[in-house]
């Protein structure tokens, strides 16, 4: 493929539905924390030039750490997150920019960078994954995000929930079609110029504090147009309890899914 991969692995979340003491990306996942999993996996990422870390303000040091004790051969630096995830990626994106001159004007200005946004809560995400999302983007795609089918049929909610008979009552209404619905994952992939732009774009209009529930729906914003390569369960994100669980069967079980 040829093209320089610049990735930032957000981590600066706190994990409050997981419920742990301390950062979610400290919690151990058979033997390892999910930082060290999302950061081995890229270690054979070919064309992987730099890697920035979002982390928690006060975990600066423990996760430079944990990156250290991973033995990377890659370039990497741990850079301190936001409030929100989207802060967090801009900060991120700012770091990617500070690695080196010839980073920055890689990133900044070269569609022919790739920049990779991938979420350390995924810390099971297989190597193919990343490698499918930067062939699509080495191919002229701008925006790429590994999606998944739905396992559920969904509903739209058609108005305020009430209580009767001490039981929460949503009202229901149309069923979209599922085959034309899908989950989205990270790692998303970029064209360079265009996740920078986005950003830039998404920080002035939501005042620095901005919650876009992923970046692509920021380049959205910019008229590029997205498609989606395969996802996989194993992407899953550890939100809750039970995801640690199963999480933990995968790590030491076979690829089956
Ligand atoms: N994240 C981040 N900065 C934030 C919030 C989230 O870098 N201010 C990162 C998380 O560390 C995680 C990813 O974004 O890798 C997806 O977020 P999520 O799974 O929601 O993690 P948390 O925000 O930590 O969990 P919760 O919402 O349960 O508190
Ligand atoms: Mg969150």
């Amino acid at each position: 493929m040829g093209r320089s991969i610049y990735c930032v692995v957000t981590a600066a979340g706190s994990g409050t539905r997981l419920g742990n003491p301390g950062p979610k990306a400290l919690v151990e996942l058979a033997g390892e924390c999910l930082l060290h999993h999302a950061l081995r996996t890229l270690e054979p990422l070919e064309g992987l030039a730099g890697v920035v870390i979002t982390a928690p303000r006060d975990y600066l040091e423990t996760f430079t750490q944990v990156a250290q004790d991973a033995s990377l051969s890659y370039p990497w630096k741990v850079v301190a997150g936001g409030s929100t995830r989207q802060n967090s990626v801009y900060l991120g994106l700012q770091g990617l920019l500070s690695f080196d001159r010839g980073a920055r004007q890689v990133c900044a200005n070269d569609p022919e960078a790739i920049v990779l946004i991938h979420d350390a809560a995924r810390a099971l995400t297989p190597l193919e994954q990343f490698q499918r999302v930067c062939r699509a983007v080495a191919s002229g795609c701008p925006a790429v995000v590994p999606a998944t089918e739905l396992v559920d049929t969904v509903r739209e909610v058609a108005g305020e929930s009430f209580t009767r008979q001490e039981v929460a009552i949503t009202p229901a209404g149309a069923t979209p079609d599922r085959s034309r619905l899908r989950c989205v994952q990270t790692p998303q992939g970029f064209a360079g110029n265009v996740i920078f732009a986005a950003h830039q774009q998404g920080r002035e209009e939501t005042n620095t504090t901005g919650g876009a529930l992923d970046d692509a729906m920021l380049v959205a914003h910019l008229g590029y147009p997205q498609y989606f390569v395969a996802g996989s369960r194993r992407a899953m994100k550890i939100t809750y309890p039970l995801d640690l669980h199963l999480a933990t069967w995968m790590a030491q079980n076979s690829n089956r899914e």
